[in-house]
């Protein structure tokens, strides 16, 4: 697929096929991932992949428990984290945790990396017929070392980006774009 056709095509899906993701096309997105720049070329992307439907739940289900304990929700927002569907992470098939090391100073550099890494997997994914979506609610994970522990984040790691994929059951339209250019000096 042409470069433009998949950066204009991505969308963040949030329904998906019964179908499991292809261990090789798993392992192509996180190839993806690494192949994106890092600062000082630290390469800080660790991944943690779950597949089991039931991992995903009891994460969806703690994840909600934190945000409903943090307060103020619109009233949607609210109902989707009381409702006992998994309204975190949509059912999707896969979830890879893109998660760097805790050390002093690098956070914010930690943050950009795996940014980077993302989109390079979700285009990646796009372009073989996958959906996939950010899932940044997913990080109050953070507030819960024991549970990321149990899933494979060591403790001395941070969860950064919490990323899904599967096979799209639906086809959002593109979400409006403008391109805001605050000064161009020539
Ligand atoms: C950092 C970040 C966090 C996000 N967190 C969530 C999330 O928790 N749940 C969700 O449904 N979508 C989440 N999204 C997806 C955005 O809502 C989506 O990218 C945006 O609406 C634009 O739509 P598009 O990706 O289809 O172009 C997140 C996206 C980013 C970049």
């Amino acid at each position: 697929m042409e470069l433009d056709a998949c950066i204009k095509g991505r969308r963040s899906i949030r329904r998906y096929a019964d179908k499991a993701v292809p261990k090789e096309i798993a392992e192509k997105l996180m190839e993806a991932g690494v192949a994106a720049p890092s600062g000082m070329n630290a390469q800080p992307w660790r991944f943690v992949v779950i597949e089991k439907r039931e991992a995903i739940n009891k994460l969806s289900r703690r994840t909600k428990e934190l945000l409903l304990g943090m307060g103020q929700w619109p009233e949607n927002l609210k109902d989707a984290f009381k409702s006992e569907k998994d309204t975190i992470f949509y059912g999707a098939p896969l979830l890879i945790l893109i998660c760097t090391p805790k050390k002093e100073g690098w956070r914010d550099v930690n943050l950009l990396d795996s940014a980077l890494a993302a989109e390079n997997m979700f285009l990646t994914a796009y372009q073989e017929g996958l959906g996939s979506c950010f899932i940044g609610f997913g990080n109050f994970l953070n507030q819960d070392p024991k549970l990321l522990a149990d899933v494979g984040v060591p403790e001395d790691h941070e969860l950064i980006a919490p990323l899904i994929f599967g096979y799209p059951a639906e086809s959002p339209a593109a979400k409006p774009r403008s391109v805001q250019v605050l000064r161009w000096e020539r």
